[in-house]
């Protein structure tokens, strides 16, 4: 078996597993190492019929059965297994060889590592993939960044094994550094933003129009059907359809309503303060995931806390046009959000990121594929150079179509007791963004009176301090 596999993956969890039998059925020869040896013997026993397929029990038989050079792709766990991993192979590892890095790495780490490895003329790419477990298997998104020259070395390969939209494979160069982990980071931003969407219109649905969970699960069919069209849509559907076998009631509601995290979400909104850049709706996303962990204090705060919790007097049907609408504003606004950061971060660590090219590779295989992407890469193509999709008329037209729909859901919400993050922020950013003047104004007077902070003015340039309180 030396040196004849084309590619080793290390880590056999679900995405390693999935992974490997993806390269796999394409008809390219893997070699497949994991840490347990157990979970490598399960693989093979559980999963494997055939394929090319062979296993490593260490790291040295592992770097033998690759072709030179070698090619590895890592599918650890993010964080400080990927240096242990890293660690192991590099006394096996010659000039010339590529490291992948395709779990959700911070893209900084991903930078630090690929100077590491560089330093010993070994190539390493930071690798978005999403499209969970059936992705992997049958098709992921994959977003790779590095050295273009790295990235030659593996195109092929990537590009057979990712999803294939009309637009073509679901796979392209993301940039230099850390570019391919940043994509990801600002995928899984925007998948935190349409999950927190859906979840605000389920509740709204679910309180304010007292719907039953079916006819819910049948509004979000319906709505996938049209422009809301996308794999959470869909997702969010089948979810709701699905009946706990021991009840028979919808399992959904029999779920603990506190969401975890692993920590993407949370990166993009730090990227994003760092950067100056304003997210609201994905970082309120992230917040409220956080919020919901104080069950028991809001448990607590509820019961002294009177409020009409009542219904709204609309008729669900009136409301379900207004509410569609609502869902695809937060949509937008989080795509708009996300594509400004990307530009931003492509801008600052010289990425060379192509936002038109990450549209598309969004188009299938991961998590955010949605029916707007089309349109939204016609946008960013008007002009690659915008910064966000709001200097388009064709997007404003998208948003201004809306945004009255918006405020009236979200002026039924507060009457009906329902927090709608993602949407007030949606809505916010839209008006803030088409506001010429915002009162920025009186908290610049103020830092200057409290702090001596200085201001600038509207009527001539300068840099201007007033003795306010004298
Ligand atoms: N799950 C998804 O849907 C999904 C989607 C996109 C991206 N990702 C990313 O893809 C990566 C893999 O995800 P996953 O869900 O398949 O697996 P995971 O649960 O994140 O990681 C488990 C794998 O990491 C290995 N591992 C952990 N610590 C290690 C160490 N110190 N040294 C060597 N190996 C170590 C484990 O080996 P042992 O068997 O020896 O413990 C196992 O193979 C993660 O970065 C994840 O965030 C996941």
């Amino acid at each position: 078996m030396d040196r004849s596999s084309e590619i080793g993956v290390v880590g056999l969890a679900v995405m390693g597993q999935n992974l490997a039998l993806n390269f796999a059925r394409n008809g390219f020869r893997v070699c497949v190492y994991n840490r347990t040896p157990e979970r490598t013997e399960a693989f093979l026993r559980d999963r494997v019929r055939g394929e090319p397929i062979v296993p490593a029990y260490t790291i040295e038989e592992f770097a033998r059965c690759l072709e030179r050079p070698r090619r590895i792709l890592l599918m650890v766990q993010a964080g400080p297994a990927v240096d242990q991993v890293i660690e192991a192979l590099l006394p096996h590892l010659e000039p010339g060889d590529l490291v992948m890095d395709g779990g959700n790495s911070h893209y900084a780490d991903t930078e630090r590592r690929m100077q590491w490895l560089a330093d010993r003329g070994i190539r390493f790419l930071g690798v978005g993939i999403s499209g969970g477990e059936k992705g992997a298997l049958l098709g992921p998104s994959i977003m790779p960044g590095g050295s273009p020259e790295a990235y030659a070395m593996v195109e092929a390969m990537l590009t057979r094994i990712a999803a294939q939209s009309e637009e073509g494979p679901c796979c392209a160069y993301m940039g230099r550094g850390g570019a391919g982990h940043y994509v990801k980071m600002v995928h899984n931003a925007i998948e935190y933003a349409f999950m927190q969407g859906i979840a605000e219109v389920y509740d709204f649905m679910k309180t304010a129009l007292g719907m039953p969970t079916e006819a819910i699960a049948e509004t979000f069919e319906r709505w996938n059907e049209g422009t809301l069209n996308a794999f959470l849509t869909e997702l969010a559907a089948r979810v709701l359809r699905y009946r706990d076998p021991e009840t028979g009631d919808p399992l959904v509601e029999r779920i603990l309503d506190k969401a975890e995290q692993k920590g993407t979400g949370r990166w993009a909104a730090q990227s994003a303060l760092e950067l100056g850049v304003p997210t609201p709706t994905l970082t309120v996303a992230v917040l409220a995931r956080t919020l919901s962990h104080f069950k028991a204090d809001r448990e607590r705060i509820g019961a002294a806390f009177p409020w009409p919790d009542r219904r709204t007097p609309s008729s669900p049907e009136a409301a379900l046009s207004d509410l569609e609408a609502a869902l695809n504003l937060v949509v937008l606004a989080a795509f708009s959000q996300g594509l400004w950061l990307l530009h931003e971060a492509s801008r600052a660590y010289r990425y060379g990121t192509d936002r038109a090219e990450v549209l598309r590779v969004w188009r299938a295989g991961c998590i955010i594929r949605a029916r707007w992407l089309g349109f939204l890469r016609e946008v960013v193509r008007e002009d690659p150079e915008d910064p966000h999709l709001l200097f388009s008329a064709r997007f404003r037209a998208e948003l201004q179509a809306r945004l009255s729909a918006a405020g009236r859901i979200l002026r039924e919400a507060f009457e009906a007791g329902v927090p709608m993050p993602a949407l007030s922020t949606a809505a916010d950013y839209v008006l803030s963004m088409r506001r010429s003047q915002l009162p920025a104004n009186l908290i610049q007077a103020q830092r200057d009176a409290f702090g001596a902070h200085t201001y600038e003015r509207l009527d001539r340039p300068g840099v201007f301090h007033t003795e306010w309180l004298d």
